[in-house]
């Protein structure tokens, strides 16, 4: 399949309705969100669900997000109650997914045979406006060949699906550069399932209890369901292990100086002159866990690039924004942690 290719310049309502007819036809978009890019497919169509899953090679119980132009929306595709309401009006669009009972029309080879269906509205107006001229819901995942990084950028999309999709739209580097923060509805219980830019203090600000699922921060035991079925599938894996180092600044920055030229180090911005005779990526300045987050899964591809036999990188905190990239660093570090 030869993928039609559309540059930051040449977005308009002509190339999104050339987009939205893609849709429509049961076609493949690659389209980009304030958390990372998506692959896009006629929600409401079971045939063009499953060329997602093709194109990435993903588990079919895996289910698909369900994309929406505006949050009002949410009602026809899912049962909602107060507690939508209240995330919707706090956070949406933007960076949230919802997780309800789904109604009749999602198909199921959308929700990887689940009753329900995660809903987000994002807050990209590219994405909007393509949601908008497909006339139709978006289900997207993340626009990655399974098990590998999310892409933040045009150029790892075209690196993983060029010749898979119909169209990739370019809209330059991703806002956040995580996935979106996932929360699930059930019986008036809030479990957060995947954290991102909303955070759990946000979330905790709005309601009186929220759960968080063990596989946010823990391994689950071998034969474990999560309550995600994506936390079961390995993640952002690099090639070479990944080792996160815990502990003060000053024992990592001596950890990291003993390692030999087959080690790659992911070092913070600043610290990138303490380590000339290294082989280093940075990953963002120190205190500014956003800028972390934008250059996290760019800085796992490009660790990819290197011959690397091993790879070190600080392990997260819990808390705040970070507490996102605890979550995606263990996946990818196959929760490899040495505490100094
Ligand atoms: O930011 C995002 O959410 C991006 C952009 C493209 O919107 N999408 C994304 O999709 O990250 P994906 O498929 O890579 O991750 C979706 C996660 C998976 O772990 C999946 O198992 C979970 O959401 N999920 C989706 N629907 C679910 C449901 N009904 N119940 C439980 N988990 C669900
Ligand atoms: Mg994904």
């Amino acid at each position: 399949m030869k993928t039609r290719f559309i540059g930051q310049n040449e977005i308009n309502d002509i190339t999104l309705a050339a987009a939205g007819e893609i849709l429509r036809d049961g076609g493949l978009v690659v389209f980009p969100t304030e958390t990372v890019y998506g692959l896009g497919a006629n929600a409401l169509d079971e045939s063009a669900a499953a060329k997602i899953y093709s194109a990435k090679g993903r588990p079919s119980d895996n289910p698909l997000i369900v994309h929406i132009a505006s949050p009002e929306d949410a009602d026809k595709y899912a049962i909602v109650g107060d507690e939508y309401r209240r995330l919707a009006k706090a956070f949406m669009p933007g960076p949230l997914t919802v997780i309800m009972t789904k109604r009749g029309c999602v198909p199921f080879g959308v929700t990887g045979g689940l009753d329900s269906v995660g809903i987000r509205c994002p807050e990209n107006k590219i994405a909007r406006a393509l949601i908008s001229a497909a006339g139709v819901p978006v289900a997207a995942p993340s626009a990655n060949i399974s098990g590998k990084p999310s892409p933040t950028a045009a150029e790892h999309v075209k690196d993983d699906l060029d010749g898979k999709v119909d169209m990739i739209i370019d809209g330059g580097e991703c806002t956040f550069g995580l996935e979106s923060t996932i929360v699930k509805i059930e019986d008036g219980k809030i479990t957060l399932l995947r954290p991102g830019a909303i955070t759990l203090d946000m979330l905790e600000a709005l309601f009186d209890k929220v759960e968080v699922a063990e596989a946010v921060t823990d391994k689950l035991p071998e034969n474990a369901r999560p309550l995600s079925p994506g936390m079961k599938y390995r993640h952002y894996a690099p090639t070479a292990p990944l080792w996160l180092i815990g502990g003060s600044d000053e024992k990592r920055i001596a950890y990291f100086s003993a390692a030999d030229s087959d080690t790659l180090l992911l070092v913070f911005d600043e610290e990138k002159s303490l380590f000339h005779n290294h082989n280093v990526i940075t990953i963002g300045a120190k205190a500014d866990a956003s800028s972390q987050a934008k250059r996290l899964f760019a800085a796992l591809r490009e660790a990819d690039g290197t011959a690397a036999k091993k790879i070190l990188a600080p392990l997260p905190k819990k808390s705040g924004i970070s507490l996102a990239l605890y979550n995606r660093m263990i996946r990818a570090a196959a929760h490899n942690i040495i505490e100094l």
